[in-house]
């Protein structure tokens, strides 16, 4: 016969077992052991009844306290393990409103962009009209309306990516010099055109298979060389500094003539000389002319009565020189610690 002392020591046995159960799995099992149909308490409760009659009132009384307690602890122990695992879930949650914030990356005008930019923004200022031409070109538009027939010597100044048998990735903005005149003719005319152009180069720090040019074409009735050299000073001298020198070479370019290219002296060492200049003192920043008149007729100008004149450059060279970046490569390199130093 089980007596009120083991009765006693069942309840220390389950209650110190409940000391172990610390989450929702052990805690559940531990119900089920000690609480459940097959439970030493529920088998003792099955019991009660087999005691002798004297002793019944007692040990029912007893085995009920017990049973109680079992439940008591139980729904006190479940209690604490929730409180626990809350705390622990919102530990984890917890956010301190007073630590500095994470920036988010902050983006930038790549540098050419920005060249570009003020390149437009000048010529705007004089008036000009930002012209958006086509990347692929026809063979025709590269080259023969620009005064350069198939085999003429001048096509040798560049090496061209052909995309179809005369289809070509633009060698230059110059194209762009045709289809605004198509478009505009016989009104005067006064454009920019920025543009990316291609060339099948070998890549090295000087030149690149992609770059960029702004183009710069003026037509109308009694435009002279002189309307030209004052407006590419005047922009050399807003883009590299009042104080610059202007000079310009007689040179050559079938789509304009007569042709010049344009120095500006040195910025850096002020003409004396030095390595960025190769110590000429002067640096080339664009190529230009009047409008041939043949182009002025391809473009629908009648030559007689209208003239023009037209230049180009390029665009990282300002941004190089801007910078002072030694390496075309890193344009279009899409290296971000060249880019984040430029933002
Ligand atoms: N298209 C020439 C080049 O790519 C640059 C150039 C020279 C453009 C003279 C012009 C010009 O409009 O008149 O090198």
């Amino acid at each position: 016969m089980t007596t009120i002392d083991e009765v006693h020591r069942l309840r220390d046995a389950a209650l110190a077992r409940l000391a172990g159960a610390d989450d929702q799995g052990s805690l559940e099992a531990w119900r089920v052991a000690e609480l459940g149909k097959s439970s030493p308490v529920m088998t003792l409760m099955g019991r009660i009844k087999d005691v002798a009659p004297d002793d019944r009132p007692a040990f029912g009384a007893a085995v009920n306290a017990v049973r109680q307690a079992i439940e008591a602890a139980f729904e006190a122990r479940r209690a604490e393990v929730g409180a626990r695992a809350l705390a622990a879930e919102l530990a984890g949650d917890r956010i301190d409103v007073t630590l500095p914030g994470t920036h988010p990356p902050r983006g930038g005008l790549h540098p050419v962009s920005r060249a570009m930019r003020r390149i437009c923004e000048i010529f705007r200022d004089m008036g000009f009209q930002i012209y958006q031409s086509r990347e692929v070109e026809t063979d025709a538009f590269n080259f023969t309306l620009l005064n350069t027939p198939p085999y003429h010597p001048a096509r040798d100044m560049q090496d061209t990516f052909y995309v179809g048998d005369d289809v070509v990735l633009r060698t230059h903005t110059s194209p762009g010099q045709i289809h605004a005149m198509r478009q505009y003719a016989p009104e005067p005319l006064r454009i920019i055109l920025p543009g990316t152009v291609y060339r099948n180069e070998q890549i090295t720090a000087r030149s690149e298979i992609q770059f960029t040019q702004v183009e710069g074409l003026a037509v109308g009735r009694g435009i002279t060389m002189a309307d030209l050299k004052g407006t590419v000073a005047h922009f050399a001298r807003r883009l590299y500094g009042a104080d610059r020198a202007v000079r310009f070479r007689a040179s050559y370019f079938p789509f304009t003539e007569p042709s010049a290219e344009v120095d500006v002296s040195c910025m850096l060492c002020d003409g004396l000389g030095c390595p960025v200049c190769k110590h000429a003192g002067w640096l080339e920043i664009m190529g230009c002319g009047m409008v041939h008149p043949l182009v002025l007729a391809n473009g629908g100008y009648d030559p007689a009565e209208f003239t023009g004149f037209a230049f180009g450059g390029g665009v990282e060279r300002v941004a190089m020189l801007r910078y002072g970046i030694h390496d075309v490569r890193y344009f279009w390199g899409n290296d971000l610690r060249f880019l984040e130093q430029l933002r």
